[in-house]
Formats: C-alpha cells, sequence, structure tokens
C-alpha cells in the first residue's frame, strides 16, 4: 500500500485513547492490539489503511504538525501550550471538538491560603504549573501579578511544601486535590479533546480524511 493511501492516526494512551474508541467504531475502526498489553509504538487496525501511533499526550499536536501523523486527538489544554490561544497554526487544523476526556482547568490552593484577599490586595502569587500559557494568560487578564514555576508533574506537591501558593492544573473528579488537601478557587475553563488535522494530509488524502471526520462526528457524545 503506497503511504498517500495510509492514514495515521496519534493518540495518547489512558482516557484519551479509551475515549476515542467508540468514535472509531463508528468510523468502522477497530484497534486491534491493545496498548496496555503491548509496548509497541504502531497499532494495527482492521483496516489496513489506518494505524494509530502512540505517542506522549503534548506530542501529538508535534507528530500532527510535522505530518509523523495525518490527524490525532489532544486536550484542549496541550493545543494551547503547544500553540497559544488561537491554535490554528503551523499547519495544524482543528476541525472537531470530540467532547471526551473532559475537565477544567482549575487554580487550587492550600485550603489556609487566602486566596481572595490575596488577589484583592494585589499581593504577587507564586504558581505552580505545568500549563504556563493558559496560567500567565488567565493571570494577565485578572491583572494579578504572578511569579510562575514551571513544573512536569505532580503540581500538587508544591504548595504542600511552601514552594507555591497556588497551582493551575487539571481537576476532573476533585479526588487529588482532595487527598493533598487542596481547594479549588476558580476555574479557568472547561477541558475536551479536539481532533487536529494535518493541512497537507487534508489536501493530499482529502475524500479518507473527510469520511473519519463526518463518522466522527456523528459519534460525539452530548
Ligand atoms: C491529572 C491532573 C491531576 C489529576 C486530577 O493528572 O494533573 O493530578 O489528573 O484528576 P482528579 O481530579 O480526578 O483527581 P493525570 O493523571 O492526567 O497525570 P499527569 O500528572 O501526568 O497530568
Amino acid at each position: 500500500m503506497s503511504p498517500f493511501s495510509m492514514i495515521t492516526l496519534a493518540l495518547s494512551k489512558g482516557r484519551i485513547f479509551e475515549e476515542t474508541l467508540p468514535l472509531l467504531a463508528a468510523a468502522g475502526i477497530e484497534v486491534t492490539e491493545d496498548p496496555e498489553k503491548s509496548r509497541k509504538l504502531i497499532l494495527s487496525t482492521n483496516r489496513p489503511d489506518v494505524r494509530v501511533v502512540l505517542v506522549r499526550a503534548t506530542d501529538v499536536p508535534t507528530y500532527v504538525q510535522h505530518g509523523g501523523a495525518d490527524i490525532g486527538v489532544a486536550g484542549k489544554d496541550t493545543l494551547i501550550e503547544h500553540s497559544g490561544s488561537n491554535g490554528d497554526h503551523d499547519g495544524l487544523y482543528q476541525p472537531l471538538d470530540l467532547n471526551i476526556a473532559k475537565c477544567r482547568m482549575s487554580v487550587a490552593v492550600r485550603a489556609d491560603f487566602d486566596y481572595a484577599t490575596a488577589v484583592k490586595q494585589g499581593s504577587r502569587i507564586r504558581v505552580a504549573t505545568k500549563y504556563t500559557t493558559i496560567a500567565s494568560e488567565h493571570f494577565a487578564n485578572k491583572g494579578v501579578h504572578v511569579d510562575l514555576i514551571k513544573l512536569y508533574g505532580s503540581m500538587e506537591l508544591a504548595p504542600l511544601i511552601g514552594v507555591a501558593d497556588a497551582i493551575v492544573d487539571l481537576v476532573s473528579t476533585g479526588n487529588t486535590l482532595k487527598a493533598n488537601h487542596l481547594v479549588e478557587v476558580e476555574e479557568i475553563m472547561q477541558i475536551s479533546s479536539r481532533l487536529v488535522v494535518n493541512q497537507a494530509s487534508l489536501k493530499l488524502k482529502r475524500e479518507a480524511i473527510r469520511q473519519l471526520i463526518q463518522a466522527f462526528e456523528s459519534a460525539i457524545p452530548a
């Protein structure tokens, strides 16, 4: 099969992979290998013209942008951090909000930190986050002065050991915050995952990609 007729879909393991499966099913695509049971990075499907590549969530936009994958599924958080708020840049087209992997981006603090007063008084707030673009835009819009501390995970720890006053992180059930005695004080935005498409692929493989987009659209959860 020529590479021009092969469609490569970039997904990340975990929630995005799991919640994309029903959308793929609607397009008649079934992934025939279980990513939790193998270390393989290229997974085949029941269709010889479709394959799935497994990449880190933050790398999905990069693979699609560079044509390593024709399409991908990435969280709104990841897309904003990748290319800024109006994401349609650099060969990345975002035709659909898939309404999957839903959560929210929030500000959280230690229960004994008076966030409202700190904001009102114009204090400088130390904020630990992996999401520096989203955080800096949010606080700039509010006119709050912050010192951002870039972390790559386990943000919840930072306020507990005095490295930060607040964190900006994804919240789903709220269990992680609760377990670490943190409270959510502000929701920044609702997050869901979007379909991203390489703009060159959109032209070269138009019919196949159009069919996929249509099938996905018909199966988006309410
Ligand atoms: C996210 C987020 C929180 C947790 C929130 O981490 O960073 O730690 O989920 O979920 P909850 O409100 O349901 O407890 P994730 O597990 O995605 O891993 P990460 O730390 O690699 O981002």
